[in-house]
């Protein structure tokens, strides 16, 4: 049905449009196409959420908070109540472009040195499986802070369908039921999250059977009778803590209490003449894809070709430049002085520049020390949502690793992050995603672990233009960087843009890494550039909506089995 309501719509727009065609026959990828309003989320109930919302009235704003909500219950490897993240709004009314930070905050029990053994080894399973990896969560009040400010429904009516995907259960996707095997040895560790996601000791949940979910039915539904004060400081605060007290845990009721989402200006830039909203720090977003694209901009990468070895070689030294400097300067800036001006200006751009050679790739070691470890996860989840009134809404949650720490709060249902492992753990080293951390990102109490989380807007002729982000841990700014390329700089449609093979590098380990597809030829020419070259399995999965000429292009990354964009 939502081909043909797509295939309606491309003749309409083509027949209406004599410029250069947004998609034609030649395309050979297709957008979905609305005029409405348009949502892209990694899980079809809760895109369908978002769109019942848009279809009731409601802006951008109150079908994200609900997507947001009902995310939590469908897709538990990333959605949350129990972690955190950030919003980008574009408001139509006020013109205003806002960031929303809800990123966890480090407990007052928290310390420098606290998952360091006794050899000053970090201890991985302290750091990401214990009552001691999360942060004081954010996602309850940045939803309520957004759907305030933002938004014109009240908390109830924006609740209610994740209540109802909770209460009433919704059917295990092939790809729920598979990814719970998958992490079965991991989250069974905890009899809480083994009971609600699991059949007894061996018993698994198969992809059309319903899951209900009933502890977070009742926390969902505390929280739209109460307020977000039910969360930070009220019955669910007070079963969190409990949980947490008797496991040894860092976050007590203070913890909850103290947590604020603020609202903050964001990243901006600008490429090719289009303006660039993304994520300030603490996410390390915002800056390195307007530092990559400040030092892309001066290179002619649409004749050089999409995906050719000259091209992809300049987008791999921008890439390790950047995660160079992620690793010295980024942190959250309440703690730590970030100098993002000067690493997105266009005179840093210049200075950088000169130290690429066009024709063979700068070792890393040339660029600045370290030894890290290799090692990759997937998680974090991101969705994007426009109405029919041009307000947008780019945001991306995570538990960090997939379902988190693993542990469900007692009574909850609420799955708790482990996010405290974003933090330098022991400043100098890798952390789990191979990012080498500084002084910038150690941990201090109250203090906001550096994310990668890219949620961005792109604005032409100062119009919301393009809405996009992903998941991916280290490769989340890089994943979202080719889709600004591959859209503004090579001309490609949403669709296509999505759809082409991705490249990653993060300085360490040196290697450049690509998904398969990646032509032959290219990765000869590239080896000759002295690049080691990995395949890596399936990188991202983005959510991306284009506003053009009044009507909403959308696509939703195939690399996810449930990921889907409607719109209407
Ligand atoms: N936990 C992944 C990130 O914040 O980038």
């Amino acid at each position: 049905m939502k081909h043909i309501f797509s295939i309606i719509f491309s003749f309409a727009f083509l027949l209406a449009h004599s410029q250069t065609p947004i998609y034609s026959s030649q395309s050979r990828h297709h957008p979905i196409v609305g005029k409405n309003g348009m949502v892209a989320t990694q899980h079809p109930e809760a895109t369908k959420v978002g769109l019942e919302i848009l279809k009731a009235g409601g802006n951008a704003v109150d079908a994200a908070v609900a997507v947001g909500f009902s995310l939590a219950v469908v897709l538990p490897r990333a959605g949350n109540l129990g972690g955190g993240g950030f919003m980008l709004v574009y408001d139509r009314e006020t013109k205003a472009t806002k960031a929303v930070n809800y990123r966890e905050i480090a407990p007052k029990k928290s310390s420098r040195d606290m998952y360091l053994d006794k050899e000053g080894k970090v201890d991985g399973k302290l750091l990401n499986s214990s009552y001691q990896a999360p942060g004081t969560p954010g996602t309850v009040a940045g939803m309520a802070l957004a759907l305030e400010k933002y938004g014109t429904m009240s908390l109830k009516e924006v609740l209610a369908p994740a209540i109802r995907l909770a209460e009433e259960g919704f059917p295990v996707t092939y790809d729920l039921a598979n990814i719970l095997r998958l992490y079965q040895r991991r989250l069974r560790l905890s009899p809480n999250t083994e009971a609600i996601f699991y059949k007894g000791k061996d018993g698994f949940y198969e992809a059309g059977e319903i899951l209900k979910q009933p502890d977070l039915a009742w926390s969902l539904k505390q929280i739209a009778e109460h307020g977000p004060k039910a969360f930070y400081g009220g019955a669910i605060a007070e079963k969190i803590c409990a949980d947490m007290e008797k496991n040894n845990g860092l976050m007590t009721i203070e913890d909850f209490e103290n947590y604020e989402a603020q609202i903050v200006e964001p990243q901006w830039g600008s490429f090719n003449g289009y303006k660039i909203a993304s994520m300030p720090p603490p996410s390390s977003g915002g800056v390195h894809i307007i530092q990559m694209l400040n030092i892309l901009d001066a290179y002619p990468l649409k004749d050089l070709g999409h995906n050719s070895a000259a091209t992809i070689h300049l987008m791999v030294e921008a890439m390790k430049l950047a995660y160079a400097d992620r690793s010295k300067h980024l942190g959250d800036p309440g703690f730590w002085n970030v100098p993002d001006k000067g690493l997105t200006s266009t005179e840093y751009a210049d200075q950088l520049r000169e130290k690429i050679d066009r024709q063979v790739t700068t070792p890393s070691s040339d660029i600045a020390p370290g030894k890290p470890q290799d090692y990759e996860s997937e998680e974090t989840t991101h969705f994007s949502v426009m109405d029919a009134d041009g307000n947008v809404v780019s945001n991306t949650y995570t538990l960090n690793f997939s379902f988190g720490s693993g542990i469900v709060a007692a009574g909850t249902g609420i799955l708790l992050n482990n996010e405290m492992s974003d933090f330098a753990a022991k400043p100098g080293e890798a952390d789990a995603y191979g990012l080498i951390g500084g002084e910038a990102n150690a941990i201090k109490p109250g203090k906001r672990p550096l994310s990668s989380m890219t949620p961005t807007i792109v604005f032409k002729e100062d119009q919301p233009y393009l809405v996009t982000g992903s998941p991916g841990g280290s490769r989340i700014i890089t994943t979202v960087l080719q889709i600004l390329l591959n859209v503004l700089e090579h001309d490609m449609n949403v669709a296509e843009a999505t759809h082409a093979v991705r490249i990653h590098h993060q300085w360490y380990p040196d290697v450049l890494f690509t998904e398969r597809g990646l032509n032959h030829d290219t990765q000869t020419l590239l080896r000759a550039r002295q690049h080691t070259i990995k395949y890596r399995s399936a990188m991202g999965s983005t959510q991306t909506i284009m506003l053009r000429d009044g009507l909403l292009f959308g696509s939703s990354d195939p690399r996810r089995p449930d990921a889907t964009v409607l719109g209407y």
